[in-house]
C-alpha cells in the first residue's frame, strides 16, 4: 500500500478514486466525492463538501461549512470564507431534473470569498478579486476588484496582499500600503500589478520584490 501524503481526519469521508495533493489537510466531517481533484497544501475546514469532478488548485483554503458543487472550479491560492455559498443551477425546481445542465463558476487564482457570501452560478471571479462578507455576486468580477453588498457592486480595488488600494496618484498609480507594489488601471476596468505578474506565486519572503 502506498503511503498517504495528505491528512484526513477520521470523521471525514473520502470516496475513491480521487486525487488529493501532498500536505493537504481535510478536517472533521468533510465529504470528498469520487473523482474530485484537490491540489497540494490545501486546507479544508470542518464540514466541507467537494463534489465529484470538482477541481481545486494548490494552496486553497476553505473555511468551515462550504459546499463546492459540481461545476465549480477553484484555482490556486483561493480563499473561501466560512459558510460561503456556491450554486450550480440558475433556476432550480424540485420537480424538474437539471443534472447535466450545471452552470460553471470559476474562481481564479488568489481570489478571496468572504464569509457567508453567495456566488450565483455562471460567474467568473477574477484573479485576486475580493468578495466582501455577505455579498451576493451575480456576474463576472474583474481581477483585483473589491465587491460588496446585495447585489454586489464594486467598491474599489484590492491589492494582492489584501489592502484596499488608494485613489490613483498623479501618475495613475495605486500603491499597496503593505508591499509597496504599484497597481494601475491600464484600461477601463482592468487593473494590473506593475511589480509582480498576476500568475507568479509570491516569493517566500515578504520583502518587497520588483521584477
Ligand atoms: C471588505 C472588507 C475587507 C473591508 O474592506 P475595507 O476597505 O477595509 O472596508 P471599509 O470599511 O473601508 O468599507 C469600504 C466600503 O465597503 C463597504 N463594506 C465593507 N464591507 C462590507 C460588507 N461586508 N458588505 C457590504 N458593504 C461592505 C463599506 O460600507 C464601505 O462602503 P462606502 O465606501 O460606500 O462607505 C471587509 O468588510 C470584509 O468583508 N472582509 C471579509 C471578512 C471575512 O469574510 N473573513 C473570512 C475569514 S474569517
Amino acid at each position: 500500500m502506498t503511503e498517504r501524503l495528505y491528512y484526513v481526519h477520521p470523521s471525514a469521508y473520502v470516496d475513491e478514486p480521487c486525487e488529493i495533493g501532498v500536505d493537504t489537510k481535510i478536517w472533521h466531517f468533510c465529504h470528498i466525492m469520487a473523482h474530485a481533484r484537490i491540489g497540494e497544501n490545501c486546507n479544508l475546514g470542518q464540514n466541507v463538501f467537494v463534489a465529484g469532478g470538482v477541481v481545486i488548485g494548490a494552496n486553497v483554503k476553505i473555511q468551515n461549512n462550504v459546499s463546492v458543487y459540481a461545476g465549480v472550479e477553484l484555482e490556486d491560492d483561493v480563499f473561501c470564507g466560512p459558510s460561503c455559498v456556491f450554486t450550480n443551477v440558475i433556476n432550480p425546481r424540485s420537480q424538474i431534473v437539471r443534472h447535466g445542465s450545471y452552470m460553471r463558476t470559476l474562481v481564479r487564482r488568489g481570489a478571496t470569498i468572504g464569509a457567508n457570501a453567495t456566488i450565483v452560478c455562471g460567474a467568473t471571479i477574477g484573479r485576486y478579486a475580493f468578495i466582501a462578507a455577505g455579498a451576493v455576486v451575480r456576474s463576472d468580477v474583474p481581477d483585483y476588484a473589491l465587491m460588496a453588498g446585495v447585489p454586489a457592486v464594486q467598491k474599489g480595488w484590492m491589492s494582492r496582499h489584501g489592502h484596499r488600494l488608494p485613489a490613483p496618484d498623479a501618475d495613475g498609480l495605486m500603491v499597496c500600503p503593505e508591499s509597496g507594489w504599484r497597481y494601475q488601471e491600464v484600461e477601463p476596468g482592468v487593473v494590473r500589478c506593475l511589480d509582480w505578474p498576476e500568475d507568479k506565486p509570491l516569493a517566500a519572503t515578504t520583502e518587497i520584490a520588483r521584477v
